[in-house]
Parts: C-alpha cells; structure tokens; sequence
C-alpha cells in the first residue's frame, strides 16, 4: 500500500513524501458543524430530526422544488437560521486554503452552501460548490437574478423574495409553471412575482455544470481527503470512486464504502482535531492558526 500505516501519523508520512503532490478534498456538513452550523443527519442534533416546526410531509421536503413552489415559508424560515454571514470559517475550512498555500490543493469539492471555503480565503478556481450556494439567487419561473441586497433582507426576517421584474410573456414550455405563479398572485399585476430561490441545488434539480468538469480532478489527485460527510447523497458520493489514489475519511462515523480499498485511511475523530494534529505533524501548526485567525 501507498500509505504504511493505517492511521494519522501514516497519513501524515505519505504526505510529506514526493509522491503526494496533488490532494484533492470532499466536504460535508461535518466541516462546518463546530462554525454552529448543524449536519443533516447526525441523529439528534442535525437538521433533519429538527424540523417539526416546520410541518414537512418528509425532512427532505425543506429541499424539494415542488413543495417549495406550494409552500416557500417552511424553507425560509429555515433559510434565515442557515444563511451565511452569522458564521465564521473552522479550523478545517483554514486547513484547506493552507493547503491551498502549500500548493498542494488540487480541488476542494463541497457539497455546503454555506460559502464558508470562499471566506477561509479558498481561492475560487479550486473550489467547486456542487449543491450550490447562498451566493446568488433567481425566480424560478422566469430564472432571472434577484438582487443580493434585498435578497439579504429576506433571509435576515425569514420573508418570502418575489420577482419584481416585468412579467415576461410565457413561452410554450413554461406555460404550466407561468400559470401556477398567476393563479398564486394575489392581484394581475405587471411583475413577475415568482418566488425567488437561492442557488442552492434541490432534490431532483441537476448538479451545476462546474460539479461535471470538475471530474479530470479525481484522476490528477494524488490523495482524496473526504472529511465531515455520510456520503449518502448522490452523485456527490460517487467521486470517491472515480480515482486511483489513496483515500482518507475525516469523520465521526463511517461513510460510504472508505475503508473497503487496500489504500484507504478510516480516521474516526473530529475534524477540526484531525487537522490539527496533521498540520502538528507536517510542521505548519502556527501557520495553519494564523490563517484561521485571519
Ligand atoms: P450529513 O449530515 O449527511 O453527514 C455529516 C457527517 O459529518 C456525519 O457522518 C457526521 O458524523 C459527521 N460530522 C459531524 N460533525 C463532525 C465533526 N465536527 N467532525 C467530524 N465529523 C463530523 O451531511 P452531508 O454528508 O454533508 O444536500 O449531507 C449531504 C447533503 O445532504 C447536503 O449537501 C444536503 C443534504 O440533504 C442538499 O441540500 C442538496
């Protein structure tokens, strides 16, 4: 095997050796838990065992477009707990634009929305956010942008945005959803009055395009870091297996099939400790302090 020892310290030797030149990273919610941000499926504490105010038919339903069209209000009552800008990046998202530093990031792939990579100084090009993010919004009948501003408004009082932007005449294939908005409008007006949405990635919308092209990384990565992830969530879960290289599991609890391959890496802890202790071994442990506290 690549990596000698099946622990940390093996982990921390193969990097440190020529033959780790390219990481390639996988993140999940577990990244940014201890930001206050809570996971999804951490039973008690994540999101989904939390949502009984809300009244879902399901948990998922927060995050499916069709039940978003019928009742915006369960989601941005939630969006106003979720959405950026209360929170401040972790030790981890700081260990990923080190690595970024070190020239050593291939890729960051992650399946949050809550922009924190971008703000841990991640530089952009190496990050794909592959269920969207909060950073930009549109109607989702005529698909236009809303302006951030007054989207930021919304998502701060837990209100409904709606397109105020002049109804566009429908076209044939958008007919049907054209005449859901008109029939949910209190009066005819001359404004779009779709609600408007985040660019997040709901339950049976398509991934962003950038999630595709991204897929050359998995061959180039000399190492693939899944941290803070169940990898229950397809086709994110599917890049661990499209590579060759070794692969390291950052996480509370098993995830997916890591472990099965003669050369992956199980570590069971916290992230935030996990990189610490990495960081400790390769000699950055003060730069990786003085980028998280930038
Ligand atoms: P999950 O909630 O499914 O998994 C988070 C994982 O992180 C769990 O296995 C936890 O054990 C682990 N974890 C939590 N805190 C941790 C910590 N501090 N250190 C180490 N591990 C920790 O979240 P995701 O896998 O990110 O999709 O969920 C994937 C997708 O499901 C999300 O992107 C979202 C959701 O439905 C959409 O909204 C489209």
């Amino acid at each position: 095997p690549v990596i000698e020892t099946k622990d940390i310290d093996g982990v921390i030797r193969y990097m440190k050796s020529d033959k780790c030149k390219k990481i390639m990273v996988m993140a999940g919610a577990g990244i940014s838990t201890s930001a206050g941000i809570p996971d999804f499926r951490t039973p008690g504490t994540g999101l989904y065992d939390n949502l009984a105010k809300l009244n879902l038919p399901y948990p998922q339903a927060v995050f499916e477009l069709g039940y978003f069209r019928q009742n915006p209000q369960a989601f941005y009552t939630l969006a106003k707990e979720l959405a950026p800008g209360r929170f401040r990046p972790t030790i981890t998202h700081a260990f990923v634009k080190l690595l970024a530093d070190k020239d050593l990031l291939e890729v960051c792939y992650t399946q949050n929305i809550d922009t924190l990579e971008r703000r841990a100084g991640v530089p952009p090009n190496a990050i794909i956010e592959a269920h969207g993010s909060f950073a930009t919004q549109r109607c989702i009948e005529c698909k236009r942008p809303f302006p951030d501003a007054t989207m930021a408004a919304h998502l701060r009082d837990g209100s409904i945005p709606r397109c105020q932007l002049d109804r566009l005449p429908p076209a044939d294939d958008a007919k049907e959803h054209r005449d859901t908005a008109a029939e949910s409008s209190e009066t005819e007006t001359d404004v779009c009055n779709g609600i408007v949405k985040p660019d997040i990635v709901f339950f049976g919308e398509p991934l962003p395009k950038a999630f595709f092209d991204g897929f050359p990384h998995t061959l180039e990565a000399d190492l693939l870091l899944i941290m803070g992830t169940s990898l229950k969530v397809h086709p994110f879960a599917d890049l661990a297996d499209m590579g060759v290289c070794p692969r390291v599991l950052i996480n509370r609890d098993p995830a997916g099939d890591i472990g099965s391959n003669h050369d992956d890496v199980v570590l069971l802890m916290s992230c935030d400790d996990a990189v610490r202790e990495i960081a400790r071994g390769m000699g950055w442990e003060e730069e990786l302090d003085a980028v998280w506290a930038k």
